[in-house]
């Protein structure tokens, strides 16, 4: 059963912690001014962090199957600092809600995450629907501290709730010709304002190969800092590969189908040159418009911040690697 803080599921916070809106305004007005000169593009990321410290982020609270131990999973706990929730919390995509990093937060409140059920089909010896209070007790709860390389060029480290997705594949018992694994997130347009534009075809949908899902590190994911997943980051569960761009970790998961056929991912169909179906990090390989080679961490981003070296396969590679021998990541980026 869900626990949540108070009545209303959210823990609001106190007016002391809020600017008032007149100075946030004015301080916006001058640092528009300011961010046209010669550092124009550092002042302006300078200023949109100073605009996401000012938003209000609700806390979902916490919920007792949530319980999590730190994950003993090889590679699932990274020793470096914290993305704070304020951060991580208001600098999102989630392209349903709109493509603006603050949108997730400004326009998902009507987004309805009970009550919620995630169905696991396809190719599997059971078909099985699962109420999201019976799917948070599947597995044990974990938690893992992941890095999450977005493939525009920043990345976060985030403590994340859930356990591995094998736990949930195992259970349906996948058939000897599932060969890859589709992730179907919801699609509702009386609550996702953006999902009547073509930016890209929806239901965001996104595949990975079946071992690639049943690798330990790939998480369903149903929270973060110790609380329910926020609805802009994926509530009420989500994907975390973080082996992989950003744009794989699928958010409000609805449905998981195994086939034989690779998935046609929505990036790929949006991009096919941009986006491939494997997109896992790799400094050696660039993005046509650009390089992949550095990412900005969010948190660092002060003025003279300097960028940081992208680590292949996010750092992950002694992890994941042996599952790409042979393969020419060039061809299959
Ligand atoms: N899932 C859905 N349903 N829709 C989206 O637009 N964006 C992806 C991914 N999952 C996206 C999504 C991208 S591009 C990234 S970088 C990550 O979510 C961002 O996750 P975060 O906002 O929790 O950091």
């Amino acid at each position: 059963m869900l626990i949540r803080s108070d009545e209303s599921g959210w823990n609001h916070k106190a007016g002391s912690e809020i600017t008032p809106q007149r100075v946030y305004q004015d301080r916006r007005a001058w640092m528009r001014g300011v961010a046209s000169g010669a550092a124009g593009a550092a002042l302006a990321l300078w200023a949109g962090r100073d605009a996401r410290a000012q938003m209000q982020t609700p806390r979902p609270g916490k919920l007792a199957a949530l319980a999590a131990v730190p994950s003993k999973v090889p590679g699932a706990m990274t020793m470096e600092r914290l993305t704070t929730y304020q951060d991580a919390s208001t600098y999102n995509n989630f392209y349903e809600f709109g493509t603006d990093k603050s949108d997730p937060l400004k326009y998902s409140t009507r987004f309805q995450t009970t009550p919620w059920s995630l169905s696991v089909e396809g190719l599997v010896k059971q078909t099985r629907t699962f109420a999201i209070e019976d799917l948070l007790k599947l597995g044990a709860q974990e938690e893992r501290i992941y890095r999450l390389r977005c493939v525009e060029g920043w990345s976060m480290v985030i403590p994340w709730i859930g356990y591995s997705l094998s736990e949930l594949l195992r259970r349906v018992e996948p058939l000897g010709s599932a060969r890859f694994v589709e992730f179907v997130t919801a699609v509702d347009s009386k609550t996702m304002p953006n999902v009547d534009s073509t930016v890209l075809e929806w239901p965001y949908v996104e595949g990975l190969r079946l071992d690639e899902a049943m690798h330990p590190l790939t998480l369903l994911s149903f929270g973060m800092y110790g609380e329910i997943l926020p609805k802009q980051n994926g509530a009420p569960v989500r994907l975390v590969v973080p082996w992989k761009y950003g744009f794989k970790s699928s958010k409000s998961l609805v449905k998981i189908r195994l086939t034989e056929e690779q998935p046609r991912t929505s990036w790929v169909k949006s991009a096919p040159r941009e986006y491939g179906f494997f997109s896992n990090v790799n400094p050696n390989v660039d993005h046509p418009r650009w390089s992949q080679a550095t990412e900005r961490r969010i948190g660092e981003d002060g003025l003279f911040a300097k960028k940081r070296k992208t680590l292949m396969f996010n750092g992950y590679e002694s992890q994941v690697a042996s599952m790409y021998a042979g393969m020419d990541l060039r061809k299959f980026y």
